[in-house]
């Protein structure tokens, strides 16, 4: 297990999964819940939990080393997918964990930047681990102790009013992913946005995620357009 800050946690499993980057497993604690996490990384497999409610809150408080967990998948048809240029992956809280996930499997990195943006210093997320990778990362800050102090979009949007981008990678809160959609609509630049929803079944058959008439389980979690103009 990673302490990644003071509510999130890595769990590291002893196995490998195959998975597309964006692609998500449904974790299972038995008589607990079945929740949704993306894949932080695929060899071996890990995932990591930000604390929300009860069940993120038990799985990074009562789970210790060598505890046996549950779960199902990968599931999502609709995953990361490369293109060529520069390109751009903005993070809004534990968004970075798919967007960690694709940046792995980029060739170029050194045409990839990452804006990592978070209310405060002490909740930002996994900027050593890009950096490790070898991205240019962004930080902002919405009360400025690190970095730009404004929103991820805001570093966004003055890129994009300079230099020619050839997608804009997107995961976190749904503000920021409107705002991201709205901002490459304008600016003409293509993008691959990764939506939440409240998940019950994962493939397909609950309709508990249907955002528009879209499964966000099935048909996403990755999107090329935001729900609006599916
Ligand atoms: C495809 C997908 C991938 C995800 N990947 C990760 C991940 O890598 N790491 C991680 O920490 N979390 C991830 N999540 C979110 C995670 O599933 C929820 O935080 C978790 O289910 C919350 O459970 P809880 O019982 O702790 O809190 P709850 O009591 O269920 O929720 C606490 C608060 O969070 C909100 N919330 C919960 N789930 C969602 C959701 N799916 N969409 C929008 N708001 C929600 C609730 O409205 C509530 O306000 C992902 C969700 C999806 C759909
Ligand atoms: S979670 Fe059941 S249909 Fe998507």
């Amino acid at each position: 297990m990673i302490k990644e800050n003071s509510h999130t946690r890595t769990f590291i499993t002893d196995i490998n999964l195959p998975a597309m980057p964006g692609q998500f497993v449904m974790i299972w604690l038995p008589r607990q819940a079945e929740k949704p996490f993306s894949l932080t990384t695929t060899h071996p497999f890990s995932f990591t939990v930000m604390t929300v409610g009860p069940f993120t809150k038990i799985l990074n408080t009562a789970l210790q080393s060598g505890d046996r967990i549950w779960y199902r998948g990968p599931f999502g048809r609709g995953t990361y997918t490369p293109v060529p240029g520069k390109t751009i992956l903005v993070s809004g809280g534990c968004g970075c964990v798919p967007l960690y996930c694709l940046a792995q499997t980029l060739k170029s990195k050194t045409s990839t930047r990452v804006i990592i943006g978070a209310k405060t210093k002490t909740e930002l997320l996994f900027v050593n681990r890009f950096r490790r990778l070898g991205l240019k990362t962004v930080i902002t800050t919405d009360d400025g102790t690190a970095g730009l102090k404004g929103f991820t979009t805001n570093a966004l949007e003055a890129i994009l009013k300079t230099e020619k981008i050839a997608c804009v990678y997107g995961c976190g809160p749904d503000p920021m992913l409107k705002t991201i959609a709205d901002l490459c609509r304008a600016h003409h630049v293509r993008y691959q946005l990764s939506l939440e929803a409240l998940m019950k079944c994962g493939f397909g058959i609950c309709g508990s995620c249907s955002r528009k008439g879209k499964l966000v389980c099935l048909d996403g979690p990755v999107f090329t357009r935001w729900p609006d103009t599916l």
